[in-house]
C-alpha cells in the first residue's frame, strides 16, 4: 500500500491529538504541521516560520511537498477566511468545511437566523448593527441577557449580563469601543439558558452526519466553574450528565436539520460539525456551532475512536461518509489542560517545563509549546498541555490524569483540579 502524507494546519492540543490519531491509520505515511509545536514536532514536520493564516506560504509549501496528500484544516480563522476554498481552487485536496459553511460558526447573526429559519431551537433573540438600537431594547428585557459579537473572538465575544447596567457596558465595549474588532460590528442579545452544556461533535460530508460520542468541556479558568472563560481547561467523554436517550430526538429536532439546511442555502458542510448544546431536563436548544474538532474536547474524543481516521475524512471529501465504520470504546477519556498563571488574560511564556516520566499510557497533548535554543520545553501559550488519560470509567481517568499532572511543572503553572 502506498502510504499518504498528510499536512495539518494549526498548532495546538486539537492538532496533537489529530496528528496523534491519523499517525495510528496504516496507511498514512508522513505528517507534516503547520505551524506545529513542539509535541506535534514528535511526530509531524512542523513550520513554525509559516503561520495557519498564511494562504501564500501554504500553498507554496504544498507545491513544494506534493507527496502530501491531504490538508487537514482544523482551526476556525483559516476555516473562515476560506483556505478549503483556496486550496481546493489550485488542486490540493483539502479536509475542512468551505468558507461558506463555516459561517455556521464565523457569524453568529447568520448562525441565529438560520436556526429561527430552520426551526432548530435556540434562545430567543435580536440582532443588531447599530449601538443605539441595542441599547434601546435592553432598556425593556429582563435580566440576565447574552450579548454576543457577531464574528470569531477567541472565545471572548460572549458576555453574560446580569444587570441593564452590564449590558449596556458590554454593548458600548463590543460596538463602540470595538474590543473585538470588525467581529463586533453587529452584535446578537439573546435570553440566558440554564441546564448543564454538551459539545457533540459530528463528522459531516454534506449530507450524512455521524455523531461523535459526547464531551464535556469545562470553560472557566477556576475550579467550581468560577473566573473567566478560556478556550477550555479541560474536558471528558463521553459526558457523564448527558443522557444518551435525547441523542434521537436531538439527531431529529437540531442535527439532521442543521445539515439539511445548510444544504439548502446551497452552502452544505463537509468536515466537523460541533453543536454546543444547552440541556435542561427534556429541553435542548444550541448555544452555539463550530465548524471544526473543538480543543479541548478533540483530544478527550478522538482517543476513543476505533479504526482510521483518515479513511473517515477520505470519505467525507468524497461525500461516502455513509460507508464508513465509526466506532468508539466503551471507555472515558480525560483531559487535564495546564495552563499559563494569568490566562485566559496576560500570562508570561518561555518558561521551562519540567517533565517527570508520565506513565507510558498517559497522552500528553501540546497545546502551547516550543523547544528553546538548547532543545529544552518551554512554554509558548496560554494554555500548554493537555494530559490525557482513557481508562474504564470517568474516576480511573481522572485519578490516572491527575497523578500525572502532579509531575509535570512550570512557573506559575495553573489548571483545574475538578476536570
Ligand atoms: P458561545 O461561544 O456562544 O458558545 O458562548 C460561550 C459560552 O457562553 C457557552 O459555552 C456558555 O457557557 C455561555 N453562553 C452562551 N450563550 C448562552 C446563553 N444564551 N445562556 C447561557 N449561557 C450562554
Ligand atoms: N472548547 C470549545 C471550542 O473549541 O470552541
Amino acid at each position: 500500500m502506498t502510504k499518504k502524507d498528510i499536512l495539518i494546519i494549526g498548532g495546538g492540543g486539537r492538532e496533537h491529538a489529530i496528528a496523534w490519531k491519523l499517525k495510528q491509520g496504516e496507511s498514512v505515511g508522513k505528517l507534516y504541521c503547520i505551524p506545529g509545536n513542539a509535541g506535534i514536532a514528535e511526530i509531524a514536520e512542523c513550520r513554525p516560520d509559516i503561520r495557519a493564516t498564511d494562504f501564500d506560504g501554504i500553498l507554496n509549501f504544498l507545491r513544494e511537498h506534493r507527496n502530501i496528500y491531504m490538508t487537514v484544516v482544523a482551526p476556525d480563522d483559516p476555516l473562515a477566511l476560506g483556505l478549503v476554498n483556496v486550496l481546493t481552487e489550485n488542486g490540493f485536496r483539502a479536509f475542512g468545511p468551505t468558507k461558506e459553511a463555516a459561517i455556521l460558526e464565523s457569524s453568529k447573526v447568520f448562525s441565529k437566523n438560520f436556526m429561527k429559519k430552520y426551526g432548530i431551537p435556540t434562545a430567543e433573540f435580536e440582532t443588531f448593527s447599530a449601538p443605539a438600537d441595542a441599547l434601546n431594547y435592553i432598556k425593556a428585557v429582563k435580566f440576565p441577557r447574552v450579548v454576543k459579537a457577531d464574528g470569531l473572538a477567541l472565545g471572548k465575544g460572549v458576555l453574560i449580563c446580569e444587570t441593564l447596567s452590564d449590558a449596556e457596558g458590554a454593548v458600548r465595549g463590543i460596538m463602540a469601543d470595538r474590543r473585538f474588532g470588525k467581529a463586533g460590528d453587529n452584535i446578537v442579545i439573546e435570553e440566558f439558558l440554564r441546564g448543564y452544556e454538551v459539545s457533540i461533535l459530528a463528522f459531516c460530508d454534506g449530507a450524512t452526519v455521524v455523531p461523535m460520542v459526547s464531551s464535556q468541556d469545562h470553560k472557566r479558568a477556576l475550579d467550581g466553574d468560577k473566573g473567566d472563560n478560556t478556550g477550555g481547561m479541560g474536558a471528558f467523554a463521553p459526558s457523564v450528565k448527558f443522557d444518551k436517550t435525547l441523542l434521537p430526538r436531538i439527531m431529529r429536532d437540531i442535527i439532521a436539520p442543521t445539515v439539511r439546511g445548510m444544504d439548502k442555502e446551497g452552502r452544505p458542510f463537509k468536515g466537523v460539525l460541533y453543536f454546543g448544546l444547552m440541556i435542561d431536563g427534556d429541553d435542548v436548544k444550541v448555544l452555539e456551532y463550530n465548524a471544526r474538532f473543538g480543543d479541548p474536547e478533540t483530544q478527550s474524543v478522538l482517543p476513543l475512536l476505533r479504526g482510521d481516521l483518515l479513511d473517515i475524512f477520505d470519505k467525507i471529501i468524497d461525500g461516502k461518509l455513509a460507508d464508513a465504520k465509526i466506532e468508539w470504546e466503551d471507555k472515558t477519556c480525560l483531559c487535564v489542560m495546564l495552563a499559563s498563571g494569568g490566562y485566559p488574560k496576560d500570562y508570561e511564556t518561555g518558561k521551562p517545563i519540567a517533565v517527570g516520566g508520565p506513565d507510558n499510557d498517559i497522552l500528553l497533548f501540546h497545546s502551547g509549546t516550543r523547544r528553546g535554543v538548547d532543545g529544552a520545553l518551554l512554554t509558548a501559550g496560554g494554555r500548554v498541555l493537555g494530559v490525557t488519560a482513557v481508562a474504564d470509567n470517568l474516576n480511573a481517568a481522572r485519578a490516572k490524569a491527575y497523578a500525572n499532572v502532579g509531575r509535570i511543572s512550570f512557573d506559575k503553572m495553573h489548571y483545574r483540579k475538578d476536570i
